[in-house]
């Protein structure tokens, strides 16, 4: 069951970032939130929203070529990832997915790797919509499923 909301410009995709940031508990190592949509959807806003809000103070470049960009946030560490050269789930373990599992992954095409969304928290899928954005929200498990129950949209 997701929920769907409009997002008529890029501020009002960065503040539902902000507010899923402070959705989280206060340590989020472990979880994984999956961006989907397509090029300029909106993706890396969102990630880059979310880092900052929750403490990342510098640059957040887009994962596109490094496929893996870590935060040290305070209290635990955040990984921004982009499977989009990714293949199949194998190529994922060459990438050290497995040294990643204690952090807060921001995954951009998850996709690439189906097996993903197993393991993950929150489903965000952006997609244009009326001039801007919409997206869909979905709990993939429970504590992720909590969350998105507790996110307070007038943020
Ligand atoms: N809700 C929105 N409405 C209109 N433009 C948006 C919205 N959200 C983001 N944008 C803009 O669209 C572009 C999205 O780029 P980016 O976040 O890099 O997309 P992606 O990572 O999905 O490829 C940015 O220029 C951003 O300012
Ligand atoms: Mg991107």
């Amino acid at each position: 069951m997701g929920q769907s909301l409009n997002l008529p410009d890029a501020e009002s995709t960065e503040s539902l970032a902000r507010a899923l940031a402070a959705a989280l508990p206060a340590d989020a190592g472990g979880w994984a939130i999956l961006l989907q949509g397509e090029l300029g959807a909106g993706k890396s806003t969102f990630a880059r929203a979310m880092l900052q809000s929750l403490g990342y103070e510098g640059v957040v470049p887009s994962p596109t070529y490094t496929l893996v960009e870590p935060y040290n946030l305070p209290g635990y560490i955040a990984y921004h990832i982009d499977l989009y050269r990714i293949n199949s789930t194998d190529e994922l373990e060459f990438l050290g997915w497995s040294d990643l599992k204690d952090g807060l992954k921001l995954v951009e095409w998850p996709e690439r790797a189906p097996q993903l969304a197993k393991e993950a928290d929150i489903r965000i899928e952006l997609r244009y919509a009326d001039g801007g954005r919409a997206a869909e929200l979905t709990g993939l498990s429970e504590r992720g499923t909590n969350a998105l129950a507790a996110l307070d949209h007038g943020s």
